[in-house]
């Protein structure tokens, strides 16, 4: 174990008894011990955490060992019930802590705060920047930026469309992933002819708060010059469409986004927002479930790079336009075609042979 002895002695009293109580947690059918896991979430105005993260680490875990315990959290953005989330499962002697930092640099305090109880941490798709996290994995982030912009780019080229204002909605400033996200972004756009009239990092990623930001743009800037909006994610995306729609632009400039939210897959399929992000969360749950199971059972995590020195395992995301709804969400059951396709979508999905 990294930590020194030392800390140990600064385990509270609650942690002593949970770790007497994990000491003695019970066996599931193949003989191996229950887990208690802790899989702690960082906001809730993005449904991916309760609609995929929750329920496919719970199951994967609920796999690779059977009566376990998964201990969920969400700390709907705000880092300081973060940290009392973080203390009460502590007391219930969790054997591997699973952590999605509300404030990345909070973050780095938590984890000594769970080595400081003898419990392993694994960073899960936020960075953690300490040395004493257990295990990595996320996507390739940068490149999620690159996808996002590059799309939009080729899009506007192809209707040729080569000069015109763009706006950039980013991610929260506490989140290390906004940050490399608007990095693969303007490596693309500022290497065209495109130019950013303005730019903001959007408070926890909330809707109402770039829709907000974009009403206030769309008084000042030339409207008739706005050629298209590069949105962080699909909660951005939303706050974004409405305010477009909502100033009366239509049609629609093409909007970016990621996570492909089903809100977002139909925006896409109705055509007012352009591409999103697909990342698979199966893949990244599963692999966190594999790595927390690992740690708990004093094995090495299987990973395929480094981070700072942290074991770490980075997915491919792939971008999501009208033309590949049905080869990814669909092919790989995110969602049905029936999901997709509600009522006043019949004939987009017709058009777009969505079954
Ligand atoms: C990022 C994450 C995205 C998005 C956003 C808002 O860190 O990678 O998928 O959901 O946070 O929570």
């Amino acid at each position: 174990m990294k930590h020194k002895n030392m800390r140990l002695i600064t385990l509270s009293l609650g942690a002593v008894a949970a770790l007497v109580l994990s000491g003695c947690s019970a066996t599931n059918d193949s003989g191996d011990e229950a887990l208690t896991i802790a899989f702690l979430m960082p906001e809730s105005n993005t449904t991916r955490y309760e609609a995929f993260d929750k329920p496919l680490f719970e199951a994967a875990i609920e796999e690779l060992a059977p009566g376990s315990k998964v201990l969920y959290s969400n700390a709907n953005g705000d880092p300081t019930l973060q940290q009392s989330q973080l203390e009460s499962v502590l007391a219930q002697g969790p054997d591997v802590v699973v952590l999605n930092a509300a404030d990345s640099v909070q973050g780095e305090g938590l984890v000594d705060t769970a080595n400081s109880a003898g419990v392993p941490v694994i960073s899960y798709d936020r960075l953690i920047d300490n040395e004493n996290v257990g295990y990595y994995v996320s996507f390739d982030n940068p490149q999620v930026g690159v996808l996002q912009a590059q799309t939009l780019v080729d899009h506007l080229t192809e209707q040729g469309v080569t000069t015109g204002d763009l706006l950039m909605v980013n991610g929260a400033p506490t989140d290390p992933n906004a940050a490399q996200y608007k990095e693969g972004a303007h490596k693309v756009i500022d290497g065209t002819d495109f130019t950013i009239v303005g730019e903001f990092d959007t408070p926890n990623w909330a809707a109402a708060d770039a829709q907000q930001w974009v009403e206030g743009q769309l008084g000042t800037i030339d409207r008739d010059s706005l050629i298209g909006v590069y949105a962080g994610n699909d909660s951005t995306a939303s706050g974004v469409v409405a305010a477009l729609i909502g100033a009366g632009i239509s049609p629609v400039p093409p909007v970016t986004g990621q996570d492909a939210e089903l809100e977002a897959v139909q925006r896409i399929v109705a055509g007012t927002q352009y591409m999103t992000v697909y990342k698979s969360i199966k893949q990244q749950a599963t692999d966190a479930a594999e790595a927390a199971v690992a740690l708990a059972r004093g094995d090495e995590p299987k990973s395929s790079s480094e981070t700072n020195g942290i074991p770490t395992t980075l997915l491919t995301p792939v971008a999501l336009t009208a033309e590949n709804i049905s080869d990814t969400v669909i092919a790989d059951g995110v969602y049905t075609a029936e999901e997709i396709c509600t009522a006043e979508l019949t004939s987009a999905c017709a058009e777009l042979a969505l079954k």
